[in-house]
């Protein structure tokens, strides 16, 4: 389970400090499916950032099952990014000049994981998002939906217990996002917790419950009866 009590994060300081996150309290239980919505500057990315501490916030706590993530060590963090935690961007950050199977590969590396079974669980996860038949193909030979599923297999590459994803469907069309949303709801449905943001009523949708954020608050949060399956 996620608890945060009262994050904040300012950046830059004196006259030029910006509040980005302004106090949130919250909690997203384990194997919940969350949307983050609210208007552009409103805090959503660095409190996504926050929860997947690739940044340190300013003031307030973060409990991760109970663990004061405060506390932990650099190494420590970069542990639980790895291990615990996976990543999807709207940009995709795939690395264009390895094939995607390199590319799912690369988190099972820094996490040790031998070569023989590497290649065979990137291969496997590569076949769950339905790329099997572009296993040697680079980034840039794909089209932004394949793009965006190779993110999604790297995402899973260490069986990640929570899913980070920041816009994941900003730079695709109608069907490739809702294509999209399909490997996020089957996430889901395997046991895993998702934190998205979007722009997008209609992805919001997915999640079981949607958190409006303005101004680096959480002004309001709604739970999704009839949520897209
Ligand atoms: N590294 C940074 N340095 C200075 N200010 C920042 C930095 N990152 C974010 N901000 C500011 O913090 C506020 C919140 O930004 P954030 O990126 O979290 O918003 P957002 O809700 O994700 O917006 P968008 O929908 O446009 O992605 C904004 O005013 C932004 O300019
Ligand atoms: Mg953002």
């Amino acid at each position: 389970m996620i608890r945060v009590v009262d994050l904040k994060k300012t950046y830059g300081s004196g006259a030029a400090a910006v509040t980005a996150l302004a106090g949130v309290t919250l909690e997203i239980k384990t194997g919940e499916f969350v949307a983050v919505m609210g208007p552009s500057g409103s805090g959503k990315s660095t409190f996504l950032s926050l929860l997947g501490c690739l940044e340190r916030p300013s003031g307030g706590a973060y409990y991760l099952d109970g663990r004061d993530v405060g506390s932990f060590d650099e190494e420590e963090l970069a542990e639980l990014r790895n291990r615990k935690f996976g990543f999807v961007f709207q940009s995709f950050n795939l690395l264009p000049r390895y094939d995607i199977l390199r590319n799912v590969e690369l988190p099972m590396i820094y996490a040790g994981l031998p070569r023989r079974e590497r290649r065979e669980r990137a291969a496997k996860l590569l076949e769950m998002v339905g790329l099997q038949h572009r296993l040697k193909h680079k980034p840039p030979e794909l089209s932004g939906g394949e793009q965006q599923r190779v993110a999604i297999a790297r995402a899973l590459a260490n069986d990640p217990q929570v899913v980070f994803a920041d816009e994941p469907t900003g730079n695709l069309d109608t069907r490739s996002s809702h294509e999209i949303m399909g490997i996020f709801k089957e996430m889901h449905r395997s046991g895993r917790t998702i934190v998205l943001v979007t722009h997008e009523p209609d992805i919001a949708r997915y999640a079981g419950r949607i958190l409006y954020f303005r101004d680096g608050s959480l002004i309001r949060e709604e739970a999704v009866e009839d949520e897209v399956h």
